[in-house]
């Protein structure tokens, strides 16, 4: 989830590069950096951790110029946000700005490291830098013949931006499943990770393809397919306007984070999990099979939206790897006296890594003689560098203050620790696993079938944003998505709604039920669905109006509700993360409707820092 920015041409580019990172450093802002090629071949690079305002603070101490070049702002995934750690990274001849994750970037280090190459990053993209020097040699074959062959060797997602101290040129550019972009412009060209980067520039765009290659020179562009061959993309005009461009078109950045979520999963799992040998990989974890042997509980500290990560965790943990799992709000841990033993694994759930609760229970679970662990999306945030462990999920940069596709990506982080509990304390065997690895890996794709169409919601907007409250109602892990949907309508509707166990309904908020009263039961088909679905009956036979979010072709559901928002047919253990996208929409579009300010509700804040 970081920006790339790239120019050839005639003109000096510096002030073109760091227009184009402001534009971008929504994607990304731990670090930022740009290097550029004069006339002679030789590369300047200039880097600075933080916002972008350091790095043209640094680039003015010591300016710098030429007409080919190169810039990035980051969102670190691997390797702390530091300077040196801050993209472009160079090797030899060869300068390079990356998006995506490497996953093989380890084995390769080691191999180039043997072959005596040193590093001086702890990221994975300047392996990609080495491999491309190592591959090139000037005199028979060209900067772009070196990447195609460097990326050979290359597992993972990329985009990539290439330039070189030998051929002050050309720019090389890679993609796969990390977006790129390129245009034309007179006697120049552009590429970017993103529109916005350049939209002051041209409005005229080619999305490249996954595995497509391009090269960019100041008379044109070639674009090459995964096999080498020259092909023609179309050329797109975009008609955005600069804003609209960061929201990537969606109306709101909510919008674009819940349809960004098949990617930032896939980003989650990627390298992590293999389904033929039915095991789960986190090296950063820290735990061995004798340590989870001895474990007599695990406790979750977290707040917000990622406490019902939480609530899903022991779900998730306690049925897969039957250890005792305790779900506690940081701000009542802290202050409640808990019992924690040397044998209690303690997990701090947080997006930012900053929420002050959080963090302080977390420590104070450490204090307590835990060992603790933080599933973290911020890399190097206190709670990750104060954690004895750290799972990251790799959600990128959420601008949106309601938290969607941070929570999805804490579900995915949660259900492969559960896989790896359950493999090293022996509850799980191989073939298991690779049923709940598989079930994961579809997720992606069930979202985005699910994510295609829209009016559904549009249309429940209309007939039910003038309730003055919502019931939701769930059992067994969708329960917690019950809790999570009423967050959210409230969140950013401003409309009053409780998530409750469905099984709890009878004993209060059955009083609450009549015409005006919309409720939205989450039945899908699954090991509490009986349950769930009489709990429906009773709604119904007292006259509430029923929203059911429930298995496709479930024709009871049709009999007994108003409404019903069909899900795809997945595994149980993935369930959550399949109708938690339509509680998002419900919230999203009943919002929408009412006109609030969806990315910055009243009252609200995206990282809560104090007490
Ligand atoms: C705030 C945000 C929520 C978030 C909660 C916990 O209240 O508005 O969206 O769930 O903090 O944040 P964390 O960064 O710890 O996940």
């Amino acid at each position: 989830m970081c920006g790339i920015v790239g120019y050839v041409g005639t003109e000096c580019c510096a002030h073109l590069l760091l227009s184009g990172l402001r534009r971008l450093e929504y994607r990304g802002y731990d670090s930022a950096g740009i290097a550029i090629a004069n006339d002679d071949g030789q590369v300047q690079v200039c880097r600075a951790e933080g916002k972008l305002t350091n790095l043209e603070q640094a680039y003015r101490q010591e300016p710098f110029d030429g007409a080919i070049g190169v810039g990035h702002t980051r969102w670190a995934t691997h390797g702390r946000p530091s300077e040196s750690n801050a993209h472009p990274h160079r090797a030899g001849r060869v300068v390079v700005a990356h998006n995506g994750i490497i996953e093989n970037y380890l084995e390769l280090k080691e191999k180039l490291t043997a072959q005596g190459r040193e590093f001086t990053s702890e990221t994975d993209t300047e392996v990609v830098a080495h491999l491309i020097d190592e591959a090139w040699n000037p005199s028979t074959r060209s900067l772009h013949e070196a990447t195609c062959e460097a990326l050979e060797e290359i597992e993972g997602s990329y985009a990539l931006a290439v330039i070189s101290t030998e051929n002050p040129e050309e720019l090389v550019v890679a993609r796969n499943a990390s977006p790129m972009v390129i245009a034309r412009g007179r006697d120049c060209a552009f590429a970017a990770s993103d529109v916005p980067a350049v939209l002051d520039h041209t409005r005229r765009f080619i999305f490249l393809h996954d595995g497509d290659t391009a090269v960019l020179r100041t008379g044109g562009i070639e674009v090459f397919d995964s096999n080498g061959e020259p092909v023609e993309r179309e050329v797109k005009r975009i008609a955005w306007d600069p804003i609209s461009a960061e929201k990537q078109g969606y109306k709101h950045f909510m919008l674009k984070e819940i349809h960004e979520q098949p990617a930032r999963i896939t980003d989650t799992l990627r390298g992590r999990v293999s389904v033929d040998r039915g095991e789960v990989h986190l090296p950063e974890l820290g735990l061995d099979e004798q340590t989870v042997q001895k474990l007599d509980k695990i406790v979750f500290v977290a707040c917000g939206t990622s406490f019902f990560a939480a609530q899903i965790a022991k779900y998730m943990i306690e049925e897969v790897a039957r250890i005792p799992v305790e779900t506690d709000l940081a701000s009542e841990f802290r202050y409640r006296n808990p019992l924690i033993s040397d044998d209690t694994l303690a997990i701090a759930i947080s997006q930012s890594g900053e929420t002050a609760d959080t963090l302080a229970a977390i420590r104070e679970a450490g204090e307590r003689g835990a060992r603790t662990l933080g599933i973290v999306n911020v890399i190097e945030s206190t709670i990750a560098r104060e954690a004895d462990g750290v799972i990251y999920t790799h959600a990128g940069p959420e601008i949106g203050v309601a938290s969607t596709k941070a929570f999805t990506t804490q579900l995915t982080a949660v259900a492969m620790l559960a896989i790896k509990l359950g493999r090293l304390k022996g509850t799980l065997d191989v073939a298991q696993a690779r049923e709940l690895i598989e079930a994961l890996r579809h997720v992606p794709a069930e979202m985005e079938n699910l994510l295609q169409d829209s009016s559904l919601y549009e249309k429940l907007a209309r007939g039910y944003s003038q309730a003055k409250s919502f019931l939701y109602l769930g059992r067994g892990n969708q329960y917690p998505i019950a809790m999570e949907g009423a967050l959210k309508l409230k969140e950013i509707s401003y409309i009053h709604a409780e998530g409750y166990a469905a099984g709890e309904m009878k004993h209060g908020p059955i009083a609450l039920i009549d015409r005006n009263m919309p409720v939205v039961v989450l039945s899908p088909r699954n090991s509490v669905y009986e349950k769930t679905a009489s709990n429906l009956e009773e709604v119904k036979a007292r006259g509430g109006r029923i929203i059911a979010i429930g298995t496709e072709g479930d024709e009871r559901l049709d009999a007994f509700s108003d409404v019903v928002i069909p899900l795809p047919k997945v595994h149980e253990f993935v369930q959550p993360l399949i109708s938690v996208v339509v509680v998002q929409l419900i919230a999203y579009h009943i919002a929408d409707f009412k006109g609030t300010d969806i990315d910055q509700p009243r009252n609200l804040a995206k990282s809560v820092t104090v007490e």
